[in-house]
């Protein structure tokens, strides 16, 4: 087991990609905080890392508070001991409205949820980590912050882009304690926060822009993040894995774009 002694926190573990990391984490021999508003899914969360032989930890609360942050780890490490792994997952889709028409009120929650909640959990849980000269972060931001978002506003994708930025500030401040700092950019990813807008004919328009030829499972995701908190990935820092099945590579409809191309080679043969 490569985690074996290890306490983990993840953030927005009562669904979807965190979940799932929380889930992968915890077989391979942490303990895992589960962080999350949703109570329900922390509890499913728990009771399937439980029935699996694992052990962990409920952390109900909003993550973008600051008492409630420091509430969480203050009892995680009374529970399990210090923090040695990150993973700051937590996210909301923001407003999926053109610029001039998000409300204020809308921007400043996704940029507290999205941005300043992995602040505030990096700022709770790094002196520890500098003391003991042991940490992993994962920030969980989107392929959003590589181009722009697909199906969110500019909110969702400036909170994303502002989350890559504090990572790499990050990962340079702390390598000299040992902390490795590593962003994950998911692609298109099955989960409730894709499903909730999805209709049969956008999964499929998605589908036909990623080379791989389908959505990312929470799965795909977890596997990266297990990556970057093993110590196979020690001299990974400040580095953005892209978990996307190959959507950055090209433009638009992928079979189309293909089909086109193998037509000019075949004129040329
Ligand atoms: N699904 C995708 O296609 C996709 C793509 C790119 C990036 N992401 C990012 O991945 C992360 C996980 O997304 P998901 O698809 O699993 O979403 P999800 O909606 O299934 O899960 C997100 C979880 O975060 C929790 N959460 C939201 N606000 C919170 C708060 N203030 N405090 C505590 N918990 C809170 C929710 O309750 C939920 O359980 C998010 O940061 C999201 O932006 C997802």
């Amino acid at each position: 087991m490569e985690l074996h002694n290890k306490v983990a926190l993840v953030t927005g573990a009562g669904s979807g990609i965190g979940q799932t990391v929380a889930t992968i984490l915890a077989r391979e021999g942490a303990r895992v905080g589960l962080a999350d508003v949703n109570i329900k899914g922390i509890q499913e969360t728990l009771s399937a890392i439980e029935e699996d032989g694992g052990k962990a930890f409920e952390l109900p609360g909003d993550v973008s508070i600051k008492n409630n942050v420091r509430e969480m780890v203050h009892r995680l490490v009374n529970r399990f001991g210090p923090v040695d792994i990150l993973v700051n997952n937590a996210g909301i889709e923001g407003s999926a409205s053109l610029v001039h028409e998000i409300e204020e009120e809308i921007w400043d929650r996704v940029m507290s949820v999205n941005l300043k909640a992995s602040f505030l959990m990096c700022q709770a849980v790094i002196p520890s980590m500098m003391e003991r000269r042991y940490g992993k972060i994962v920030n969980v931001a989107s392929l959003a912050a590589r181009r722009i978002s697909y199906l969110g506003g500019s909110d969702y994708t400036a909170s994303k882009y502002g989350l890559l930025g504090f990572s790499m500030h990050l990962a340079y401040e702390l390598a000299r304690y040992n902390i490795n700092v590593n962003v994950l950019c998911p692609g298109a990813t099955l989960t409730k926060m894709t499903e909730s807008k999805l209709t049969k004919e956008k999964e499929e328009e998605i589908v036909r822009q990623i080379p791989l030829g389908r959505w990312c499972s929470p799965m795909d995701q977890a596997e990266a993040v297990l990556f970057l908190v093993s110590e196979r990935a020690a001299m990974i820092t400040g580095m953005v894995m892209d978990v996307n099945g190959g959507n950055l590579l090209g433009f638009g409809d992928y079979p189309e774009n293909m089909a086109r191309r193998e037509e000019r080679s075949a004129r040329k043969r």
